[in-house]
This record gives C-alpha cells, structure tokens and sequence, in this order.
C-alpha cells in the first residue's frame, strides 16, 4: 500500500499504473468505522484484482462552520492505516491542509438548491466546501468510479448533481448505510453517545422503518408519515430534539406533500448536543 502526502507523490504514484487500470476513489475524512470500510470493500470488488483503489483520507476544512467542531474531529490515522492495508487500499492519500488549499485560494464549487434545505439549512457553506474538497479530489485522482455511502443522502445528491451540471468524467456510485445490529446508522458521532443514548437512538431505525410499512400498505400523505416517524422519535424519554424531519424527491430534493415519484424521508435528531441523521428511501 502506497501513502502518499503530497500531489506530487500522488501523480508518481498514478504514473506508475498501467494506462488501462480502472481507479475507484473513496473519499473519507478518515477516523473510519465498518460504513467506510463496506464502501472500501465494493471498490475493491468493483475494482478487481487489477484495478486501483484509492482512499482519500482528509479533514477537510473549509466544510465545516465551525471551528470547534473541526478541532474535536476524531483522528486516528495509525489504526486507520492498518484497516486500509487489511482490506485491500492500493493507495491512501493523506495529505496536509496546505497541499489542498492555496493561501490564496479563490475559486469554490457552489451548488444553489439542493443544499439549501435539511442538513445545508443548518451548516451554511459546509455543501460547498464538500463539493469544492469533493472537485479538487475528482480531478487530483482522475478516478473512474467514486463511491460514497447513502448515509449521507443530501451529500451524494449533490455530489451527483454537480457531476451532472459540470460533466465531470467519472461515474458516481452510492451505497447502502452500514448499521449497528440495533439499527442505528454507524457514525463516528456514535462514540460521544451515554450507553443509554446509543441505545435509545435506535428508535431514529424503527421509526423510518414504521413510516415504510406505512408507505408500502398505502399512505401516501407527507403529514402521515412524517407523524409516525416524529412521534416514534418523540416518545423517547431522553433528552431527544428532532432538528429537521422531511419527506423530500430522492433527486431534487424539494419537499412532497403527495407521494407520487421515489422518495426519501430525511431526518437530523439531537440526542443532547450529539446530532444524528438517518434517512430511508422510499420507492
Ligand atoms: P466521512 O464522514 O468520513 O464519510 C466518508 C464516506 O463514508 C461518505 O461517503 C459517507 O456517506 C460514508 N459513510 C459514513 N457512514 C456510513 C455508514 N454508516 N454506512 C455507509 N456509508 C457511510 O462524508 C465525508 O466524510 C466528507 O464529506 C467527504 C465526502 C470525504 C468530503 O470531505
């Protein structure tokens, strides 16, 4: 396995491969947890014994608004490192902030409406400084293929969306949230979660979960199925806060009142200051 820390190592790196090899890229802001890791494994497998897989692994600055959340980041680049040799990463490239971003950098990628709404309503600039770090990684690794997990719904949409309007030549793939045996979706937030909370927080599962079996016998009204989601979700005894609860189009991501095209709901819940999110596509 190849670490690279610089764009100059990386180019050397990609010099090296055959013309033909296929490039699957996983970006990732490292800390990684068996979500990251089922994302890796379907590179690998897509990739085949001759193809190359690539992990970004990056704390990317400019998408977080605020500067403590981005301090408390999990690190933990050793353990990572080993999990990536363990399944199979040809190269990881973890480089420095200053090799991403010029001091003087001045050209952003910014999308206009999809980002406007669930998780963008809350952390202003931050879709833009995923698609900016998300762009810059496209063209550092001219990979083929990038996967990205479902988990992070509004992410891959707007991922896709840009791919889309600014026809970059690489082909997005996105991939089922990895869960705890509880139903709780992995996140390295999980870890600042009580015993109790973590285990509390499955009911985010069983209510998404519940407005399903709705859908599928038949509900088709945003209020209906929203209700039993919230009140699934209220009816914890914790100190639990939903932050934004959606039924939205699984593309454009505008709000549905009547269900008629697939479908998601979207959801962001407080558990104490620890924010969760969770979504299930409805189709
Ligand atoms: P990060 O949060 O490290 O996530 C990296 C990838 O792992 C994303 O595509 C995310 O959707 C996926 N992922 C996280 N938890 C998952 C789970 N439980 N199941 C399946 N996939 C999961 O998302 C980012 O980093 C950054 O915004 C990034 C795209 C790297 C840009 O900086």
């Amino acid at each position: 396995m190849n670490i690279v820390k610089t764009i100059a190592k990386l180019e050397e790196s990609l010099i090296a491969l055959k013309a033909n090899q296929k490039k699957i890229l996983v970006p990732t802001m490292g800390s990684l947890h068996a979500g990251h890791l089922a994302l890796v494994d379907e590179a690998r497998r897509i990739a085949g014994p001759d193809g190359t897989v690539l992990l970004s692994l990056f704390v990317n600055p400019t998408q977080f608004d605020q500067a403590d959340d981005l301090k408390q980041y999990p690190r933990s680049l050793e353990r990572d490192l080993t999990l990536c040799r363990n399944h199979g990463v040809d190269i990881v490239f973890t480089p420095d902030s200053d090799v991403i971003y010029q001091p003087d950098h001045s050209v952003t990628v910014s999308e206009s409406s999809l980002s406007e709404r669930l998780c963008g309503a809350s952390r202003p600039g931050h879709f833009d400084g995923v698609c900016t770090i998300v762009m810059k990684l496209f063209n550092l690794t001219r990979a083929d293929i990038a996967i990205f997990g479902k988990k992070d719904y509004q992410q891959l949409a707007i991922i896709r969306r840009m791919v889309r309007d600014l026809n970059i030549p690489i082909q997005i793939k996105g991939l089922d949230t990895i869960r705890e045996e509880s139903g709780l979706a992995l996140s390295s937030r999980n870890e600042r979660l009580s015993d109790q909370q973590r285990k509390d927080a499955a009911r985010i599962r069983r209510a998404m979960l519940a407005a399903q079996t709705a859908y599928r016998k038949g509900a088709r009204h945003s209020s209906e199925l929203l209700d039993i989601v919230s009140n699934t979700i209220e009816s914890s005894e914790l100190n639990v806060k939903i932050d934004y609860l959606e039924l939205v189009d699984q593309e454009s991501l505008h709000p549905i009142k009547t269900l008629s095209a697939p479908a998601v709901i979207a959801t962001a819940v407080f558990y104490g200051a620890v924010r969760l999110i969770d979504n299930i596509e409805l189709s």
